[in-house]
């Protein structure tokens, strides 16, 4: 499968709300209050373990900085964190102010906030000079742009040369009869706990709707090319129903 347009049912409602960024914002701001849960519920918990196995590939050194984009409820800044060395710094960047603050009360809960700065941001036009991070990572990110091209390319700009770019999304199970049993599951179940645990089906729905059209991994890893990254590979997990990509900016000065 390959990258193809929002399906006409998702493009109607961008629409409505005035395009693809404004509904998803609204969308993440409405669900802030249940979408830690229901992440756990609807992966049986395996969120962690993807979360986990990116931030190895993110792979601070001591005194490193990473961005961790899309940082909605700053899991992913945290399990960064987790991975990395005391005197590492991660700023995250998320355009729903709902998320940030349930984030943001994380991590004091935790003793983070000195570690891990939240700030809003549009993740497509940051705030931040030139090559500011060793790093740059998103988790479940990359689905919910509205230009994933012109994502990687801003990645790109904001990461020092020589640096790392980490992406964890949802991709397409490379079994037919797995995919099979994963699109029952994702495409009716969840909603339907959407429904019940999140009060949102309709977010619940936009959901399984957005992998979808989202591009295969070979196909994203083509992107993240003709970004400019080198050196880009990719790791399946739970039979292909999430890809980390994995890429380098060069060394060399070439910002094409
Ligand atoms: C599925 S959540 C992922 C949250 C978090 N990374 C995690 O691991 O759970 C996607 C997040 O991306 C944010 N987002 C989507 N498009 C964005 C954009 N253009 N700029 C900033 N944030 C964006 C949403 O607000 C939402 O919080």
């Amino acid at each position: 499968m390959s990258s193809s347009p929002p399906m006409p049912e998702l493009r109607a409602r961008f629409d409505a709300a005035g395009g693809k960024p404004a509904y998803v914002r609204a969308m993440f701001d409405r669900i802030s209050g249940v979408y830690d849960l229901m992440n756990r519920v609807m992966t049986g918990g395996m969120d962690g373990r993807w979360r986990a196995f990116a931030a190895r590939q993110v792979a601070l050194r001591a005194g490193e900085h990473a961005l961790d984009l899309g940082c909605g409820t700053g899991d992913m800044a945290i399990a960064i964190a987790r991975h990395s060395p005391p005197d590492t710094r991660i700023v995250g960047v998320d355009f729903s102010e709902g998320m940030l603050e349930i984030g943001r009360r994380k991590l004091a809960r935790r003793g983070l906030s000195e570690r891990i700065e939240l700030r809003q941001g549009d993740v497509l036009r940051l705030d931040l000079p030139d090559d500011a991070f060793d790093a740059v990572c998103s988790a479940w990110l990359a689905r919910n742009l509205s230009d994933i091209p012109a994502g990687f390319r801003e990645m790109r700009r904001v990461t020092r040369p020589g640096g790392r770019v980490v992406c964890l999304e949802m991709s397409h199970p490379y079994n037919p009869i797995f995919n099979w049993g994963y699109h029952l599951y994702f495409d009716r179940l969840v909603p339907l706990l959407g429904g019940l645990i999140g009060k949102s089906a309709d977010a619940y729905s936009y959901l399984p709707s957005s992998v979808v059209s989202h591009p295969d991994a070979p196909t994203l890893k083509g992107i993240m090319e003709d970004a400019g990254w080198e050196d880009a590979r990719y790791y399946y997990l739970l039979g292909g129903v999430v890809a980390v990509h994995v890429a380098t900016n060069p060394a060399a000065p070439s910002r094409a």
